[in-house]
């Protein structure tokens, strides 16, 4: 059985006090945390940017998955990189060199990652699998938090985690499947019978009252 990890995403805790969330979900058992860098044009939202990875790398040390909905993405890896980014996830559309981009992130000693919006089909990842730590399925259009989960991604996770296992039948690297978007206690158990097994979760935690029964139910631990 696969291991689940949970991701909580930032962007729906408490603005003014980041630090102080950041250490309230490592307590309360994150696995990751799951940072939304938006940049008002690849996507109609602006949230922050590798100064404030930066400043709240210091207050955990679970890994920092850093998602990137910024266009073009290539000039800003490096400052990701150096502000403390474990893993860095793209999306095709950002940019024309997908493959060139992921071997940047590599070149930079992190996980590299792809993300597949709602309407972009698997076909976009499957030339780069090598390149791969990590695939995100958008089960939400990209932008904001607090979203309905679209349940037609279903099928491409499912589509995704056979391509996945095939990949590492035949001596191919692990590629974590993640996803991202109206995860809540309902949806997560679908993703997970999907093949999920990196979950994203905003609202679903930082919006609940208690992190570590968010976290716990999540993962179907409770
Ligand atoms: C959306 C972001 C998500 C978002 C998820 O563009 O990529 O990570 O924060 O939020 P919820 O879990 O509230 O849908
Ligand atoms: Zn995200």
């Amino acid at each position: 059985l696969r291991p689940i990890r949970v991701a909580p995403s930032l962007l729906a805790a408490d603005f003014a006090r980041l630090g102080e969330e950041v250490r309230a979900v490592t307590a309360a058992g994150a696995d990751w945390l799951h940072l939304d860098i938006m940049d008002g044009h690849f996507v109609p939202n602006i949230s922050y940017g590798p100064v404030v990875v930066k400043a709240l790398r210091k207050h955990t040390d679970i890994p920092f998955d850093v998602h990137l909905m910024i266009a073009p993405a290539d000039p800003y890896l490096e400052a990701f990189a150096a502000a403390g980014a474990d893993l860095i996830s793209v999306h095709p559309e950002a940019g024309p060199h997908l493959h060139r981009t992921l071997q940047t992130i590599r070149g930079l000693g992190r996980k590299a990652g792809v993300v597949l919006n709602p309407a972009t089909p698997v076909s976009a990842v499957e030339n780069v699998l090598e390149l791969c730590d990590l695939i995100l399925v958008m089960s939400v259009n990209p932008g904001f938090g607090g979203q309905s989960f679209l349940e037609g991604q279903l099928g491409k996770i499912a589509i995704l985690r056979q391509m996945i296992d095939s990949h590492v039948a035949q001596g191919g690297q692990e590629i974590d499947l993640q996803v991202d978007g109206g995860v809540t206690a309902q949806t997560a158990p679908r993703c997970i019978e999907a093949g999920a097994d990196v979950l994203v979760a905003g609202t679903a935690v930082f919006g609940a009252p208690d992190y570590a029964r968010a976290i716990a139910t999540i993962k179907g631990k409770s």
